[in-house]
């Protein structure tokens, strides 16, 4: 495995195999891998003749007083994985390799940055969304693959590549759990025993809102239900519970007679969780 710390290497590295006709697929990460990233590593290995990922803890998505220096961070750990699963190459910068100039140009998606989880962490999608063009930029991938549990992320991002006509396929991969339905996440760590054990209430909850939806519930009759579900569990402070159109985040009202998505964010203690389930609409 090919590890990469400039710029420079990972594009002589990708630049070697497109020479030859290999397709490449990029995994962006910001490490501590758990096996949610491996399922997405294992995607990417599998549509492309090379597979590489990117361990980069970026710094313009993490806003005044959230957990950049606290982020959990294992290299040794993360590269061992990888090489494990296969991956040809780890793009793995400094923050001063990444963001060498001042940094004077983003990338936005206004109509996507500003809402839900966007509204909450304002600039964070926007910080998003420029290091992932960086990364593109850099790795020049055919496709990368991003996890459905970070679906407001994954919305913008598809909407970035199409508007900006970016040459590469963007690969979806659904939500990975713990054995009791908890959705992997690199925060799940920083979770106290008791709060590790009350988190499962944002999957039961998600069970809850199709089952309502399944029995005809409103838009707002499920926001509702859910809302009181969340606050069963006694630490967690409920941030939001929002249902939206599946495909472009719109607000939605009255029966769910489209695609839609419920998406959670639920803080327990200084950790804040989120969870989404797709749900079709009922005939
Ligand atoms: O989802 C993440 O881990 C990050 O937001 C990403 C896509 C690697 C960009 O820093």
């Amino acid at each position: 495995m090919i590890i990469c710390r400039t710029k420079a290497e990972m594009r002589k590295t990708v630049q070697s195999w497109k020479r030859t006709g290999e397709t490449v697929s990029l995994v962006p990460t910001m490490g501590y891998l758990h096996e949610g990233h491996l399922s997405l590593v294992r995607t990417a290995a599998q549509r492309a003749d090379r597979a590489v990922a990117s361990i980069f803890v970026n710094p313009t998505q993490f806003g005044p007083g959230e957990d950049l220096s606290s982020y959990p961070r294992d290299e040794k750990r993360d590269l061992d994985l990888l090489a494990a699963e296969g991956v040809h190459a780890v793009f793995l910068p400094s923050v001063e390799e990444m963001y060498t100039t001042a940094g004077d140009t983003h990338v936005e998606v206004p109509s996507l940055s500003g809402i839900l989880q966007g509204a909450l962490r304002p600039g964070h999608f926007r910080g998003v969304s420029t290091v992932v063009t960086k990364l593109f930029n850099i790795v020049t991938p055919d496709f990368a693959v991003f996890g459905e549990k970070d679906y407001q992320q994954l919305t913008l991002i598809r909407q970035m590549v199409r508007d900006l006509d970016m040459p590469l396929e963007i690969i979806a991969h659904p939500t990975v759990r713990e054995a009791d339905g908890l959705a992997m996440s690199s925060r799940n760590v920083r979770l106290s025993p008791d709060q590790r054990a009350e988190a499962v209430v944002l999957n039961l909850a998600l069970g809850r809102a199709e089952t309502l939806a399944a029995s005809g519930a409103t838009v707002q009759e499920i926001e509702t239900a859910l809302r009181s579900c969340l606050t069963e569990a006694p630490s967690a402070e409920v941030k939001s519970v929002d249902i939206r159109d599946a495909e472009t985040l719109a607000e939605c009202s009255g029966p769910l007679d489209r695609s839609s998505v419920v998406l959670l964010a639920v803080r327990f203690g200084t950790v804040l969780l989120i969870d989404q389930r797709v749900i079709a609409p009922q005939n």
